[in-house]
């Protein structure tokens, strides 16, 4: 692949079409790839336990090669005779001791889930987001882009924890916080609240019952909701930069960086799947 087809959708296997694109051309790779046997998806995919992991390991390193950001993939594993595979933290095992650098998987938690757990379990109201990088500090973030503003001024009543704790500017009242100086002696700092608050790591995204953003994605068997590809877009994509979905599906990863003026490639093994992101694409646009 000399060019990257960018805004494009490649019909493909993404262990293939990986293997052919540049190293650090893509900012953002977010998606969620079959979970085992839960679908079989036309195709007869049957890879599980294990099995599965040993197909994902591969792909999310090159996802990482080509990637300059992050890499997240929501996951999710199978509950049989009262088991849970367990295969996102076996994956996430496997991918560390591989040295693949890994970020505490934030939770993707959808409310409107009818599906009961089972008779004796709990209602499963969470999937992983495996978060893989290169190491070290992301070259783009903005990890409030989807908080709120803080829902307190800095103020309020008087602190008594004068000794050890915070005290107030006499003159401005703002709350000071104490910082040990190299010296080890304290060194007393204005504190400034941020305009908005870090959103923090569960993701509580709304599915089901027309929520998913789109009537064009519940033609694929799995689709997620286009709230928790924003927040992802919106917080680790550059407002220049190229999302890449290697399992896009009905495109909803697609769609969203399209909506926030992202750039955008996907990839999917079924044709229909391809054209059915067109559309999608088509009515975002
Ligand atoms: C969980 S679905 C993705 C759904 C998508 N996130 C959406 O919102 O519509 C997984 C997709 O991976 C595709 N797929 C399965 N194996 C693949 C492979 N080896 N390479 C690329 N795509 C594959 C399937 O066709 C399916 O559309």
């Amino acid at each position: 692949m000399k060019d990257l087809p960018v805004n494009q959708i490649v019909c493909g296997r993404a262990e293939d079409v990986l293997k052919e694109m540049p190293t650090s051309s893509v900012d953002l790779v977010f998606g969620s790839p079959p979970y085992e046997d839960a679908r079989l998806y036309n195709m007869d995919f049957k890879l599980k336990g294990q099995a599965w992991v040993d197909w994902m390991v591969p792909i999310i390193k090159e996802c990482v090669r080509v990637c300059k950001g992050l890499v997240a993939f929501v996951v999710e594993g199978r509950t049989r005779q009262f088991q849970w595979s367990a295969t996102p933290v076996l994956l996430m095992a496997d991918l560390h001791r591989a040295g693949i650098t890994l970020r505490k998987p934030p939770a993707y938690h959808r409310i409107g889930i009818p599906g009961s757990g089972g008779p004796d379990w709990l209602r499963n109201d969470y999937e992983f987001i495996i978060c893989c990088t290169n190491g070290g500090k992301l070259p783009w973030s903005d990890n409030t882009a989807m908080g709120q503003p803080c829902k307190y001024e800095p103020g309020g009543a008087m602190s008594y924890r004068t000794q050890d704790g915070y005290r107030r500017n006499k003159r401005t009242g703002v709350r000071l916080h104490r910082k040990r100086r190299c010296s080890g002696e304290m060194e007393e700092q204005a504190y400034n609240p941020p305009k908005k608050a870090n959103p923090g790591n569960i993701l509580t995204c709304k599915v089901g019952g027309g929520n998913m953003g789109s009537k064009l994605a519940h033609e694929n068997e799995a689709p997620f909701a286009e709230q928790v590809v924003e927040f992802f877009i919106k917080s680790f994509c550059p407002p220049d930069g190229i999302t890449l979905d290697p399992f896009s599906g009905s495109g909803t990863t697609l769609a969203v960086a399209e909506k926030f003026g992202r750039r955008w490639m996907g990839i999917d093994i079924r044709e229909s799947q391809v054209e059915l992101s067109k559309k999608r694409i088509k009515e975002q646009k």
